[in-house]
């Protein structure tokens, strides 16, 4: 489990986190829905240790983080995996090689092995038949399959994605939906996705978090989030469906 407690966190005089608390547990997919610029990715930047907080404090399964050691922080992070906003690959990389590097990186195996582990993955999310294509070669979507093949090489307990789906078409966005969710049940990650998409809320999410004001204003399962009465639905949701709506897609 991981938990934030009380995390604060400003640039310059801008106060972005205001005491956060969150808990996100094992085994299921938890979802924070908050609007662009509040503060999603500099949550996940904390909890990963690109970001210290003024204060506050981050249990990765029951230890503290925030005041470890370099060395302590690399350890304990290395059981979370992270899907980066738009997928970001390394240009001059092919696709065999950006899914190999964070194995390659931490001389964790050799090399037969990691070319092994690479096509097991890239099978895994379809995506077998294109290893020697640079990323400049392929699609949002397929860029997604190989960050997704990528992140989960060093076999994380926990996968963290930002915005996983903003940028794609509908298809790819499906597409990125059910390998999230697959990846979920088939190798059990824990899951934690930040995103403003409601749509991938309803497909993933089994709890579904508020983010606003600094804060996790709400927590709800996502049965809970998408009744009509509840605060997610009405702060949140909502608006975005009558945007949704205004823009003439149906999700319902
Ligand atoms: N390194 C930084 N320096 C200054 N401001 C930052 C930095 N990172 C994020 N911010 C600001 O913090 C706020 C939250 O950013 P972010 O977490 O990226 O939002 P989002 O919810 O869209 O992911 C934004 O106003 C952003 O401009
Ligand atoms: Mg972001």
């Amino acid at each position: 489990m991981i938990v934030a407690e009380d995390l604060w966190v400003k640039f310059g005089s801008k106060e972005v986190l205001k005491g956060l608390n969150i808990e996100i547990p094992e085994g299921r997919t938890t979802v924070i829905l908050g609007k662009s610029g509040i503060g999603k990715s500099v949550l996940l930047k904390c909890i990963l240790g690109l970001l210290q907080p003024v204060s506050g404090r981050i249990f990765i399964d029951g230890s503290e983080f925030l005041s470890a050691g370099k060395a302590q922080k690399k350890q304990m992070t290395a059981c979370i995996g992270m899907l980066l906003q738009n997928g970001a690959l390394f240009d001059s990389m092919n696709v065999e090689e950006n899914i190999a590097f964070p194995l390659a990186y931490h001389k964790k195996a050799p090399p037969a092995e990691i070319r092994r582990k690479v096509l097991e993955y890239a099978e895994l999310v379809g995506i077998q038949d294109s290893l020697h294509l640079m990323p400049k070669d392929l699609s949002g979507g397929m860029r997604r399959k190989v960050a997704l093949a990528r992140a989960i090489m060093l076999q994380p307990r926990y996968l963290f994605y930002d915005e996983p789906t903003t940028g794609l078409d509908p298809t790819s966005s499906a597409i990125v939906e059910i390998l999230i969710r697959q990846l979920k049940e088939q190798l059990d990650i824990t899951t934690l996705v930040v995103t403003h998409d409601i749509d991938l809320v309803a497909f993933l999410g089994e709890d579904v978090a508020l983010l606003d004001e600094g804060k996790i204003l709400y927590k709800q399962t996502r049965e809970e989030a998408f009744r009509e009465d509840s605060p997610i639905y009405r702060s949140f949701i909502a608006s975005r469906k009558r945007i949704q709506n205004e823009q003439g897609f149906t999700n319902d």
